[in-house]
């Protein structure tokens, strides 16, 4: 069941929506001055054009002309319908909607489900702190190089070996078990705690919300009396508020690091991830049991230009190499690798050589170039035979990469060290491609941006920025009669006409004036630093008044030609504005202002007589 919802309650959502903390959470913004600024999440670039400005309410990028206000964003980013996006927002800012005190069952759920969560990981963090039966598990995280202090930064807690001490402290319902995978009803009926003996490594989304929870054995507990044996980690099932494929361990501590540094680390584990933290290179986040997806990249993207795989060799190594050059080109990210000493990873490196763990980051090489040289590593090239083997795996290797130039230099590189001919190299290489290796066909481009088609007459543009962003009063002295441009004419009218720019906008768009609504949603984001001066807006009214002479003066000859007016007064009234054109070019004060006066006056006029 759906009803509209109303204008106000629109307005109030907005209005509780801070759009930059809204924005921050899946993009890294930047301020600078008025405005904050990041890479667009809308297409793939490397120097940022993508602004929000907080005041307005508004982002716009200046590569691909992606604009909107605070419920376009949730709907263009989360695929959600105007509805929908909405009561997200509303959720997310503790507004009720009408609406929805009868018919929103699901967000009730969420909110729900993440209440319990945070409960549940106070609870378990507080037992891990605090309570004697947690001793072990405190014993085995001091071991293993993990302070109290790191303790408390990623909440790790407790999971006591009962059934159901969770459930029964925070009273949880069956419901409840089962919206959050806190807990489940057992065969007996009985609601019973999804984890119990466990170190507990609470999953946050990136605004730093718990929604789901890994729990880690202690060792030597995996071994139940039973005689089953129990996997090391249990990881929380997917629920309304926990998505494996798009959470990564770890990022909303990591994501300050990563806005500063534009790199990523990603590892698998979460002890890795805590390790990183550890070895000073606190930018790391993990998959949480599943392998790195498109969905993963999707969210790093938004945060770094490099990406840095550190999984123990093997794993790097095995990354689905077609899927990694995908991801690289179409999301225009730098894939590289860290090499961690063969059959470590990075929590068991760091406990016996921090440093060593922050160097591999720092010596990361391309993925292409990290697997020739496992291949390379691997190969007996004291024999011709074995540099021919050699040669073969690395050419499969080589074919692999989509882009021409990379292949080819990397043939010439192993030719180099293999003591082959680049030639015959270079078929072997063809010969692999041919074989259909690299079969998904060419990795898909972002899409380029939209480039800009119209020429925005400056004086307009600044125009309409004083008037966006300007005291009220800059609205007086300006007139649409003012505007060469049609285009400006009307986002200033429509400004006129509406309470907001945000309103404005709207109005343009439903008149389908899209030129002049993205004129103006580029000018919301655009603030000036500081409040231009009364000397600022003079300039650019004169400016403005300036430009619009001549079509006006050119309309009064063929007044004239027409014989529609007299030609003493065309004279004169020529002779008047080219005077007082005059006077407000090179006049201060009142005399500036009188002439700006007038011939604001006289270009209404002109315009409302015009046919
Ligand atoms: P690892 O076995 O490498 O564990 O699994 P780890 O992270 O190094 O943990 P420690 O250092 O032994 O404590 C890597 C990741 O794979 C998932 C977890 O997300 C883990 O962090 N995993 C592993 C599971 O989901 N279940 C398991 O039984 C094992
Ligand atoms: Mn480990």
């Amino acid at each position: 069941m759906s009803v509209a919802l109303s204008e106000d309650e629109i307005a109030r959502v907005r209005a509780a929506t801070d759009i930059v903390a809204l924005i921050t959470e899946s993009v890294a913004l930047k301020r600078s001055g008025q405005r904050w600024v990041g890479l667009c999440p809308f297409h793939g670039e490397r120097t940022p054009s993508f602004s929000v400005n907080a005041h307005e309410g508004r982002y716009y990028c200046f590569g691909c002309r992606a604009a909107g206000d605070q419920i376009t964003w949730v709907r263009e980013t989360q695929h959600l319908d105007f509805v929908e996006a909405v009561r997200h927002l509303a959720e997310r800012a503790g507004i009720e909607l009408r609406e929805d005190a009868y018919a929103g069952p699901a967000r009730r759920e969420r909110q729900v489900a993440l209440e319990a969560m945070a409960r549940a990981v106070d609870w378990y963090h507080e037992r891990l702190l605090r309570a004697p039966d947690a001793r072990p598990a405190r014993d085995y995280l001091r071991a293993r190089g993990i302070s109290g202090e790191v303790a408390r930064t990623f909440r790790l807690g407790w999971a006591p070996d009962e059934w159901d001490a969770l459930t029964r402290a925070l009273s949880l319902d069956a419901k409840v078990l089962e919206v959050t995978g806190l807990g489940f009803v057992n065969r007996r009926g009985r609601l019973q705690d999804f984890v119990r003996g466990r170190v507990i490594f609470p999953i946050f989304d990136p605004s730093g919300k718990p929604v789901a929870l890994g729990g880690r054995i202690l060792p030597g507990a995996a071994e139940r009396p039973d005689g089953r044996v129990e996997p090391k980690y249990k990881n929380s099932p997917e629920t309304a508020i926990y998505s494996k494929r798009k959470t990564l361990y770890g990022l909303h501590l990591a994501k300050d690091d990563v806005v500063r540094t534009g790199e990523i680390v990603v590892c698998e584990g979460y002890t890795d991830v805590i390790a990183f933290f550890g070895a000073g290179v606190p930018r790391a986040v993990a998959t949480c049991g599943t392998a790195l997806g498109e969905d993963h990249f999707r969210v790093m993207r938004n945060f770094a230009r490099r990406i840095v795989l550190a999984y123990d060799a093997d794993g790097a190594g095995q990354s689905a190499a077609a899927s990694v050059y995908q991801w690289e080109r179409q999301h225009e990210v730098d894939v590289v690798v860290a090499h961690l000493p063969d059959g470590l990873d990075p929590a068991e490196l760091a406990q016996r050589d921090p440093a060593a763990l922050a160097r591999a980051v720092e010596d990361a090489v391309p993925f292409l170039r990290f697997r020739l040289e496992r291949v390379l590593a691997g190969a007996d090239t004291t024999s011709v035979e074995g540099r021919a083997r050699a040669g073969e795996l690395c050419a499969a290797v080589i074919a692999e990469h989509p882009s021409d130039l990379t292949r080819d230099q990397y043939v010439m590189d192993v030719a180099d060290r293999l003591r082959l001919e680049p030639r015959a190299l270079r078929e072997a290489v063809a010969t692999h491609q041919r074989g259909g290796r690299t079969a998904e066909g060419p990795a898909r481009r972002a899409a380029p941006p939209v480039p800009r088609t119209r020429a925005r007459p400056r004086p307009g543009h600044e125009a309409l920025r004083f008037a966006v962003h300007g005291p009220r009063t800059v609205r007086e002295r300006l007139a649409p009669a003012l505007f060469v441009d049609e285009v400006q004419r009307a986002a200033f009218e429509a400004l006129l006409e509406s309470a907001s720019t945000q309103g404005a906008i709207e109005a343009l768009e439903r008149r389908g004036e899209e030129e002049a609504a993205l004129e103006l949603a580029e000018i919301a984001v655009e603030a000036p630093e500081e409040d231009p001066t009364e000397g600022d807006v003079a300039a650019v009214v004169a400016q403005l008044i300036r430009a619009a002479l001549p079509e006006a003066l050119a309309g009064l000859s063929r007044d004239l030609a027409a014989g529609r007016v007299d030609p003493e007064v065309v004279r004169a009234t020529i002779v008047d504005v080219k005077a007082r054109e005059q006077h407000l070019r090179d006049e201060h004060g009142a005399a500036a202002e009188g002439a700006e006066r007038d011939l604001r006056d006289w270009l209404v006029a002109r315009a409302a007589t015009a046919p």
